[in-house]
């Protein structure tokens, strides 16, 4: 097994044990709920992201489990097999006595009681709307309205906030995240350098504003490298079908490839296409004709949403609003969702066909920005990388498959 096959294994056996004891006491009433969900009652967890990181560690890991496990077998031996009880007993307290126990300050990491915690939004888009409205109250003075750490209040503060586009986001659980919001942030002598916001925002405006940030995060990063160098799943929308009454979620169609196109632009010809399943996202306002034309022209699945054309028109790094009167900056973008939901590329109004360069999660990032990049090779090379290469989002740190 190689490093990064093992780092997997041992990243998603950590996690599965910590959330299995976490149910369990969940289950015998020893994790009470803090912020609506399963407090993690230890000071702290098995530090994942080290054993991402560091490769010698995943291997002094596993060979310490695989130690440790043995030792474990001769003694369960041991109990049932008499004649043999002590060598078996003493062969285990050899093994535990050999086994390297990888040091624990990189091995453990301080935990918080949201640690474990799963955001509940969905990525749902106006969840994101709320939260990027909250975001620019909020948190905007010292972060800057891009995420890029550059407010106007950012150089008085005793530490720069960090620019969000590097993947900080990303590279954090979800719950630790939650928690440094409400509680704040403090240096190491504990002064305070990001004041807690438990006062102005409820749990569930917090999660909506770490999905705003997120989706900031991404708009700079294709704005600046064209690509999003973690992969960003597609925000949530219902859809409604000539086939089917009534809305149906985007997940709806998970094990299929999905277009979006944001009407108001070129739409493509012909409209329903056998590589993916079309769905027209309209602004809600008349005298928005974008959906009706999509219609008539044969698309069979649209939604108007507002909300989402603003999240989607932000992922793609457009300004938004508009610094230019009238003019919409969500018209005519068009997006490529795999088969797993995720959001792979983004094609812009008069580009002249899809090429490699548009696909804005791939394997490494910026490589496709690289003057190496092959050929303008259309739709369906494209296609075929998204598919070579799906999202592996097991690996926190290094997410987009090789
Ligand atoms: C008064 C300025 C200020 C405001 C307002 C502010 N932040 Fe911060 N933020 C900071 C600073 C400074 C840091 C870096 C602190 C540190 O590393 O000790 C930071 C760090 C962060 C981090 C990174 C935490 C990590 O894990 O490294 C996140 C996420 C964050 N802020 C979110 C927010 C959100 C969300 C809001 C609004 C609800 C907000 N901040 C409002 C100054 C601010």
């Amino acid at each position: 097994m190689d490093t990064p096959a093992l780092q997997n294994l041992l990243l998603q056996l950590a996690q599965a044990a910590q959330r299995g004891l976490l149910a369990l006491l969940d289950a015998l009433g020893l994790a009470p709920p803090v912020h609506g969900q399963p407090a993690w009652p230890l000071p702290w967890r098995v530090a994942v992201e080290n054993l991402l990181i560091d490769g010698g560690l995943a291997r002094e890991l596993a060979l310490w489990l695989l130690l440790a496990g043995t030792a474990l077998a001769f003694a369960l031996l041991a109990l049932a097999w008499q004649r043999r009880r002590w060598p078996l007993l003493a062969g285990a307290a050899a093994l535990l006595a050999l086994a390297p126990w990888p040091p624990a300050a990189l091995l453990f990491t301080p935990a918080v009681p949201t640690s474990f915690h799963r955001s509940p939004t969905g990525f749902e888009a106006a969840g994101i709307q709320r939260g990027l409205a909250l975001y620019q109250a909020q948190c905007a003075a010292c972060h800057g309205a891009d995420g890029r750490g550059e407010g106007p209040l950012a150089a008085s503060l005793p530490r720069w906030p960090p620019t969000l586009s590097a993947g900080l986001l990303w590279k954090r659980a979800e719950g630790e995240l939650l928690w440094r919001v409400q509680q704040g942030l403090h240096d190491a002598q504990g002064r305070p350098t990001m004041p807690g916001f438990a006062d102005r925002l409820s749990t569930d405006d917090t999660w909506a504003v770490l999905d705003a940030m997120k989706v900031l995060a991404a708009g700079d990063s294709a704005r600046r490298q064209a690509a999003w160098p973690w992969p960003v799943a597609a925000p949530r929308l219902a859809v409604e079908c000539a086939d089917a009454p009534g809305p149906r979620p985007l997940s709806h169609w998970r094990g299929q490839r999905l277009r979006l196109v944001l009407a108001g632009g070129p739409l493509p010809q012909p409209i329903e296409d056998p590589r993916f399943v079309t769905v027209v996202l309209g602004a809600e306002a008349p005298p928005d004709d974008g959906v009706a034309a999509a219609r008539q022209a044969g698309a069979d699945c649209s939604v108007r949403s507002d909300a989402a054309r603003a999240a989607y028109a932000q992922l793609a790094g457009q300004a938004w609003p508009s610094p230019v009167a009238g003019r919409d900056p969500a018209a005519g973008l068009q997006f490529l969702i795999d088969r797993d939901g995720w959001l792979r590329a983004v094609s812009r109004p008069g580009a002249p066909g899809w090429s490699a360069d548009d696909l804005l999660c791939r394997a490494e990032p910026g490589a496709g920005n690289a003057t190496t990049a092959p050929a303008r090779d259309g739709l369906d090379a494209l296609i075929a990388r998204m598919d070579a290469e799906p999202v592996q989002v097991a690996r926190l740190g290094l997410p987009h498959a090789r």
